[in-house]
């Protein structure tokens, strides 16, 4: 049974969430600070923000995006396919394979600057895409006019309306990755979106339909 205490320290905790929340956009804007990707607790007492994902020094070999700092993952991706899609996602290189570094599930997020740490921490739930892709947005694929034009409804990413949008959707190497769509620095949009997604802009960018 709940004492009138114990309501009176939910009520109080409710009170702080919701004025968290209010506050949060404020402090996010266009900073890392404050949001899921601020893991300085797992850092360093000097509160380092960056060191988890990049270090001015003796970076990963790999070089999966500038400077990179965390463990690669290992996983063999299970991969996205359908009868209409004509591009050919492979296995995640680069900026898509560095945010399944964490994104995946395999690896605990303190494993950066050469630490292989034991399995705490790993990200689960919602956030945690797992091994298989075969359920998500097909991303390391080569996306140019070919593409297009064997794929009607999909923008040519040399049509004058990509170019505009490309300042906010990215190719890197011509090929579509999770940073098409994601700033991992920038949270202003929710869920880390390069653009809103309000009316589905983000998808028409790319998407004629
Ligand atoms: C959670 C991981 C993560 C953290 C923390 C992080 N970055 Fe990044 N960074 C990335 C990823 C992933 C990319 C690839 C491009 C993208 O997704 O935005 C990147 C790319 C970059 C680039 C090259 C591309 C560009 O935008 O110029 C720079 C510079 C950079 N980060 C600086 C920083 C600095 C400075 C900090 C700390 C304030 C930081 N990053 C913190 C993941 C991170
Ligand atoms: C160093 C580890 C790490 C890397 C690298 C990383 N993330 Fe994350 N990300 C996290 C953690 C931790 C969370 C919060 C997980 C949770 O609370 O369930 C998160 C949350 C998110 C969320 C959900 C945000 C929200 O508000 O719910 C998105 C979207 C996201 N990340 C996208 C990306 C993308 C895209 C990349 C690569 C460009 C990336 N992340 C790279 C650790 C990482
Ligand atoms: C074509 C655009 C696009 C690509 C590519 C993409 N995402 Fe997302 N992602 C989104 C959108 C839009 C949302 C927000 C979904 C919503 O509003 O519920 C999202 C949400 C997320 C979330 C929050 C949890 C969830 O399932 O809603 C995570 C984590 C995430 N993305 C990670 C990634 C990673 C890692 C990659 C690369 C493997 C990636 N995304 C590729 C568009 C994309
Ligand atoms: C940066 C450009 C870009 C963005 C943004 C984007 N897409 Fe895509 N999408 C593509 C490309 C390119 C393909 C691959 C088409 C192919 O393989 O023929 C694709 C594939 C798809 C497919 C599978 C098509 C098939 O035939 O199997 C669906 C469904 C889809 N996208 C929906 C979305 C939705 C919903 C959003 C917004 C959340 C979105 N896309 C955002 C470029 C994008």
């Amino acid at each position: 049974m709940k004492t009138d205490k114990t309501i009176r320290t939910h009520i109080v905790f409710s009170i702080a969430i919701v004025a968290s929340a209010l506050l949060e956009p404020c402090a996010n804007a266009s900073s890392i600070v404050g949001t899921k990707h601020d893991l300085s607790s797992y850092t360093n007492s000097s509160g380092q923000i960056c060191i988890a994902c990049h270090t001015p020094h003796n970076a990963q070999a790999d070089q999966l995006v500038p400077l990179w700092n965390h463990a690669a993952t290992t996983t063999q991706f299970t991969l996205y396919s359908s009868v209409t899609a004509k591009s050919v996602p492979g296995q995640p290189t680069g900026y898509s394979k560095a945010c399944l570094s964490c994104h995946d599930g395999t690896l605990a997020l303190d494993s950066f600057g050469g630490k292989t740490p034991a399995g705490a921490g790993k990200i689960s739930g919602a956030n945690n895409l797992g091994t298989d892709l075969s359920d998500d947005h097909p991303v390391s694929f080569t996306y140019d006019t070919n593409l297009a034009t064997a794929h009607p409804g999909i923008v040519s990413p040399a049509s004058a309306a990509f170019v505009d949008t490309a300042k906010t959707v990215p190719l890197f190497n011509g090929k579509l990755e999770c940073s098409s769509c994601h700033d991992a620095h920038d949270n202003q949009n929710t869920f880390f979106l390069r653009k809103s997604n309000a009316g589905s802009a983000l998808c028409l960018s790319c998407h004629n339909k």
